[in-house]
């Protein structure tokens, strides 16, 4: 079979790294161009793949990106993605986005926190491939779940499904995030000795990840991200109430509803652990019950599971493939 001709865009940034070192490894890809931002006209070379990619990042150019690739992975910011994605499906490309572009369906919720983004191209489809696998392969551009919204939906929409819940409870979903979910520009917010030494709460009630999250369980949550001092690897603890009557055994016939989703690890009454899933797609949820209180704990690495790993996922279910290929 001939290899996939690739382009990513935004290849010089975190997202876009990553993305990098797990595609040049994929059996059935072809990197065809790596594209940094327009601003910077030197190509460069990504020492973390020396001997493993012989290419470099060349500067951004949508008529190059076009005309060398097939596929197109996106890992630029979200004003960026809302540009370029409707033209680049325009002219057929399959589009994989990892910014929150044309995650949200309701206009007004678009407006509100990706103004950048009037309408979705058609056919955009939501890219958690645990809850979307059946619409990947027609769709034409994929808008990859956020990083904190696959942790708490993976953890939290077996329950819903399965009725689990008290009706209208409360969910509460502490978050906690290492500093590369900001992005490779350091600010005065994610400076080291800003964020070495301490844990600070931000975008409480106003974190745009709320509303994805609110969208796909159709439930309202309080969510209260944190960054912490890692360079990765998310952690949500979420509380919540279940029905009486509800058991151990319960909670876990509604989370095997991943028995065949090779990336969610269910570690049962004992809580999962960032370092168990950094570099890797994997999402592993713990929960403990107390009567009618329910504790689930989810975490990911945020580059991988929550951005370029589920990118992949996406992609390899889009072109039939193996699902895990290139990602275990
Ligand atoms: N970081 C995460 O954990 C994470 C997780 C899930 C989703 N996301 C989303 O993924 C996207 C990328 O995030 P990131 O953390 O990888 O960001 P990043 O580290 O800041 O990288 C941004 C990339 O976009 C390029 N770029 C910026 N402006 C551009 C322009 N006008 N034209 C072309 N290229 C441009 C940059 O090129 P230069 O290097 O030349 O500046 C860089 O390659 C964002 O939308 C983010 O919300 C991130």
């Amino acid at each position: 079979m001939a290899k996939i001709q690739l382009g990513i865009a935004g290849a010089s940034g975190y997202g876009g790294q990553e993305l990098l070192r797990l595609a040049v490894r994929h059996d059935d890809i072809e990197i065809a161009v790596a594209m940094s931002s327009a601003g910077n006209n030197e190509t460069q070379e990504l020492p973390a793949l020396k001997n493993l990619w012989n290419g470099r990042i060349e500067p951004f150019s949508i008529e190059k990106l076009i005309a060398k690739s097939e596929v197109v992975f996106l890992g630029l910011p979200d004003g960026i993605s809302a540009e370029l994605a409707p033209k680049l499906v325009k002219n057929e490309r399959k589009v994989f986005d990892l910014s929150g572009a044309f995650r949200l369906r309701d206009k007004e919720l678009r407006k509100q926190w990706y103004p950048k983004s009037p309408s979705l191209p058609a056919i955009t489809t939501y890219g958690l491939p645990e809850w979307n696998r059946e619409d990947l392969s027609t769709a034409n551009l994929v808008a990859c779940a956020g990083c904190y919204p696959t942790a708490a939906i993976l953890a939290l929409k077996p329950l819903v499904k399965a009725g689990l819940l008290v009706d209208k409870t409360d969910i509460y979903i502490d978050a906690k995030s290492g500093v590369s979910g900001a992005g490779k520009k350091p600010s005065e917010r994610t400076h080291f000795s800003e964020v070495h030494g301490s844990i600070a709460a931000y975008g409480i009630f106003s974190h745009r990840h709320a509303a994805e999250i609110e969208q796909e369980l159709q439930r309202p949550v309080t969510f209260v991200p944190h960054l912490v001092p890692l360079d990765r690897g998310i952690l949500e603890t979420i509380y919540t109430r279940v029905k009486p009557g509800t058991t151990d055994d319960t909670i876990r016939e509604a989370l095997d509803v991943y028995q065949k989703s090779p990336f969610v690890r269910l570690t049962g009454n004992t809580p999962p652990e960032i370092k168990h899933v950094v570099h890797t797609n994997f999402c592993d949820i713990g929960w403990i019950l107390d009567d009618t209180r329910l504790v689930l704990v989810a975490c990911i690495d945020n580059l991988v599971k929550g951005a370029a790993g589920q990118a992949l996922q996406s992609f390899n279910i889009a072109h039939d493939l193996e699902e895990s290929k290139g990602l275990l």
